[in-house]
């Protein structure tokens, strides 16, 4: 198993590895999966809500009790989202980043039949569990996959396996939005079968995970298990002697011992790691903020508005675009650097959701404009996969230590789950309001993210968590140096 197969920027990538990664990464499928397979049979599932309401009380449902429904169905998604990334950090220490990982599929079995059987069993109760049960999955899968496969690379592959679990995603999204046409599975009979599949890629998950190693950073500095912990290296960096790697986590303990676990609290009261959690926060925001799913969720919608002859077939355009521009970035990251690749992708996508917007105010008197909407959005989601997309599910992993680390990701998944159920939910609202000039409030708050990532964010690429901390506690001893009698009682420093 450990025989080295290839070299990735003069660094031995192994068979474990790869295995390790792409077990890790099927989590990540689902979570996609799940992202895109609401939307395209929304009609076909809001008739059969129908149906029952009709077989319960024989009259059909009144329409905002379907919209409510509906809407519920979705966004619920979202909230277990939120509850569940939240206890990320608490189960990772518990069970193990790759236990953790196993036990989760016991919730994407419950999810996958939940949704699969509502119809047989006519009740769109059971759906909206299955969705509430699938988000708690997949809260859990977005925190816990980075957080494994970022503790497994070798550093100078950290970036490029980190793009990994974004790659999944989308392509999950992309297989979704497939499935869901009409003429595959998204159709009045089959619909149960297209929400019911999430349980595939569990069983994959489930026969290949087992023969994984456990992240050694967590066997050795949090279980304190050198042997084991060395064990798992050899595996999966091929080589005998890994003493390098060990010397790093060596002193990465040591650190921590000093500094103990962090809980949430503190990091937002200790002065050493309120700058990295804001920082941490802001990137989560600028990802969903950004207006990305208001694309995902409302893209027919949207390609109808602007005059594009099949908007399904451009929805599946997007797909493919988000798909081939995660690829890009998977070969960029490495060399542009995070920050740089961030600002540019935020930049751009500012720049394209002013263009969508003149595109759209032009359409009643230039209707080749419907083109240019359409070329703005496949341009839109594109830069979002080279920066916002890929970008801040690693570098906060990056930014914090094994002390803070669980603590900081359950921050930042707790403010990306609230910030996409916001958008979620109010999209519909805001677009009804503002007409074409919706994405111009999100070409705003894209430019406001832009400064902020330029005034506050460091680079991180090819830095060991220890550089990139001490950077910061560099920073913050000069700060506390100015104003020190600002410090004086304050017992939060650890
Ligand atoms: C529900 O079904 C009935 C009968 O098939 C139909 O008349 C009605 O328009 C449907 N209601 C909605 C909100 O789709």
């Amino acid at each position: 198993m450990s025989a080295r197969f290839h070299q990735i920027g003069g660094e031995q990538v192994t068979w474990t590895l790869v295995l390790s990664v792409f077990s890790a990464v099927l989590g990540s499928l689902q979570f996609g999966y799940n992202i895109g397979v609401i939307n395209a049979p929304q009609k076909i599932i809001e008739q059969s809500y129908n149906e029952t309401w009709m077989r319960r009380y024989g009259s059909p449902i009144p329409h905002s009790t379907l919209t409510t429904l509906w809407s519920l169905s979705v966004a619920i998604f979202s909230i277990g989202g939120m509850i569940s990334s939240f206890c990320v950090g608490i189960i990772s220490e518990w069970l193990g980043r790759k236990r953790a990982m196993l036990i989760n599929n016991l919730m994407a079995f419950i999810g996958g039949a939940l949704m699969g059987l509502s119809k047989l069993s006519h009740s769109y109760e059971m759906l909206i569990l299955g969705r509430f049960v699938i988000g708690v999955y997949s809260g859990l899968a977005s925190g816990l996959v980075p957080m494994y496969v970022g503790e497994i690379s070798p550093t100078r592959l950290r970036g490029a396996l980190g793009t990994l679990h974004q790659l999944a995603i989308v392509i999950g999204i992309l297989i979704a939005q497939v499935f869901g046409l009409d003429s595959i599975i998204g159709t009045e009979e089959l619909w149960p079968l297209l929400l019911g599949m999430t349980v595939l890629p569990t069983v994959l998950q489930m026969t290949f995970l087992p023969f994984c190693p456990e992240s050694p950073r967590y066997l050795y500095i949090i279980r304190g298990e050198e042997h084991h912990a060395k064990k798992c290296l050899k595996r999966l960096t091929g080589q005998q002697d890994v003493s390098d790697d060990l010397t790093e986590m060596k002193e990465e303990k040591r650190r921590m011992d000093m500094e103990c676990k962090v809980s949430i609290l503190e990091l937002f009261r200790s002065p050493q790691y309120r700058q990295p959690i804001i920082i941490a926060i802001v990137l989560q925001l600028s990802q969903q903020l950004s207006g990305i799913n208001a694309i995902f969720y409302y893209s027919t919608n949207i390609f109808e508005k602007a005059g594009v002859g099949s908007p399904v077939y451009a929805t599946i355009g997007v797909g493919v675009v988000n798909t081939a521009f995660t690829i890009a970035s998977l070969f960029l990251v490495e060399r542009a650097g995070r920050r740089t690749l961030h600002m540019l992708g935020l930049a751009g996508m500012s720049i394209c959701a002013i263009i969508m917007t003149l595109a759209l105010a032009l359409l009643e008197r230039v209707p080749w404009m419907s083109y240019i909407s359409m070329l703005s959005i496949f341009g839109f989601v594109a830069l979002f996969e080279i920066g916002p997309g890929p970008i801040p599910w690693f570098i906060v992993a990056e930014l914090f230590s094994q002390g803070p680390r669980p603590a900081a990701m359950a921050v930042a998944g707790f403010s990306n789950w609230t910030s996409n159920f916001i958008i979620a939910m109010s999209f519909q609202y805001i677009a009804d309001y503002c007409g074409p000039y919706v994405f111009l409030i999100f070409g705003v708050l894209l430019l406001f993210f832009l400064l902020f990532t330029y005034f506050r964010v460091p680079e991180t690429r090819g830095k060991t968590f220890d550089e990139i901390s001490s950077g910061f506690r560099l920073l913050n001893t000069e700060q506390k140096q100015s104003t020190e009698l600002e410090y004086l009682g304050d017992g939060s420093i650890s």
